[in-house]
């Protein structure tokens, strides 16, 4: 797959490589970047509802030079085709090393984790951790992920006024408590992760990015020791002593990035699925009511839920390894380039009647885990535990509704991960 070739009538194509005419091609030469659009000036109405936008955006053709909350400069890929092109462009890179130096960003990566490589490395790095995460090891956590869900359900259900914030008392804690018990990681620290995840993916400073990514670490670090003397029945315990056919192992350095991705993806993504998703059905009506009479309908509504609010907006990083050409724009070496997984997912010539929550419809081929080789690798656990937490919610209050107008809702900042901050419900 590559997003090299242009449409026709476009202009531009891959530096050097021929167009098929008899003419000569010229390589292509970067263009003058345009000035970015400052999507922060676009303030709350963009973070509350980012569709409309990027839909105008989509009108206009698929890259747009931007400045974002987390990044100074960086390149929007919109459209379904074009971003699902995109995320599998082998020149669109995962490595740091690839980011030009204008870009003004400090690596912010601790170890190294299969978001930060490319293939070889990537594909090395990916199987020894693929053998320890089978769907087996997934499926065998059904029942233990309904226990904490129903642990869960029983708190709130002992509130006297039947409120609460859905996201403090089930969201966040049902991925939490799953991963911390599939890794190995105490219980006891869920707060101190929660504080940390909170600003490493929010709007927080660099210096306080900074400080929760070494808490993190250190704490990983000291983990990771404790288990290579006491192994358990973890995924740690695991992966420190996998090895493959050829003996190949995972490094201190490698270990420490798996630790690290496999806590922070594996619940700051859950949590804004069971979120996104429950306020989608608590704002159509229909839909809920369809869900609650036909629970076997919860399957594809997880894949609905995941197309029209998905928790990620754009995905990580990716720098071009060489100026690229998608529909009509060279976008310039060493430059940022964001996906936007949103907007691929709401465009109608992919999704018919995209905007429109149907959890009916056939929502396959949604982009919400990405794509091509960095494909989410925790995509079972992830559906899993929203299948379960949505269900279990449903079962278990029946008058579960809003608490707050929809439009009030504070959303987080940032483009990476999409969701509201709290979520009023009664029930
Ligand atoms: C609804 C929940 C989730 C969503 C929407 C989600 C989404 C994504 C996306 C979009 C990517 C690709 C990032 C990129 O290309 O830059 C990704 C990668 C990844 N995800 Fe998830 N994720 C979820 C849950 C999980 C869980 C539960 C785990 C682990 C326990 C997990 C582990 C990973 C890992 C390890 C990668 C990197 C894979 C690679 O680079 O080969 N994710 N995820």
């Amino acid at each position: 797959m590559s997003t090299s070739a242009p449409e026709s009538g476009t202009t531009g194509g891959p530096a050097g490589v021929p167009g098929g005419g008899s003419e000569p091609v010229e390589p292509v030469e970067p263009v003058e970047p345009v000035e970015p659009v400052d999507l922060v000036a676009l303030g709350e109405d963009f973070v509350r509802d980012p569709y409309p936008f990027y839909a105008e955006l989509r009108a206009r053709g698929p890259v747009h030079r931007v400045r974002a909350p987390e990044w100074p400069d960086a390149w929007l890929v919109v459209g379904y085709e074009e971003a699902r092109a995109a995320l599998a462009d082998p020149r669109l890179s995962k490595q740091w090393a690839n980011a030009s130096p204008d870009l003004g960003v400090e690596t912010v990566a601790s170890g190294v984790s299969m978001l930060s490589t490319d293939p070889p490395h990537h594909t090395r790095l990916r199987k020894l951790v693929a053998r320890e995460f089978t769907s087996r090891r997934v499926e065998s956590l059904a029942p233990r992920v309904r226990e904490i869900a129903d642990r869960l359900l029983d708190e709130m259900l002992r509130a006297p006024d039947r409120r609460a914030d859905l996201v403090d008392a089930y969201a966040f804690p049902l991925p939490i408590t799953v991963i911390c018990e599939l890794l190995g990681v105490p219980f006891l620290d869920q707060d101190a992760f929660r504080a940390w995840t909170a600003a490493l993916v929010g709007d927080a400073p660099f210096e306080e990015k900074k400080a929760a990514r070494t808490a993190v670490t250190e704490y990983l670090v000291e983990l990771l020791e404790e288990k290579r003397g006491r192994p358990g029945e973890d995924l740690m315990s695991a992966l420190l002593h996998t090895a493959d056919e050829d003996g190949d192992r995972l490094s201190a350095e490698e270990l420490l990035g798996m630790a690290w991705l496999l806590l922070v993806a594996g619940h700051e993504t859950t949590v804004n699925l069971i979120a996104n998703g429950t306020l989608a059905l608590l704002t159509h009506p229909g839909q809920l009511e369809l869900l609650r009479s036909d629970p076997s309908l919860a399957e594809g509504a997880v894949e609905e839920m995941l197309r029209y609010d998905g928790p990620v907006e754009t995905p990580t990083h990716r720098f071009a390894t060489e100026p690229v050409e998608i529909g009509g724009t060279v976008i310039p070496r060493g430059a940022l380039v964001l996906p936007v997984l949103a907007d691929a997912d709401r465009d109608p010539s992919r999704f018919p009647e995209a905007d429109r929550f149907d959890i009916r419809r056939d929502a396959r081929g949604h982009i919400a885990f990405g794509h091509g080789v960095h494909y989410c690798l925790g995509a079972p656990l992830a559906r899993l535990e929203g299948r379960i937490a949505i269900g279990a919610l449903l079962e278990r209050l029946p008058d579960l509704a809003l608490d707050a107008h929809p439009a009030a809702l504070a959303w987080r900042p940032g483009l990476l991960i999409r969701g509201p901050r709290r979520l009023p419900v009664r029930f």
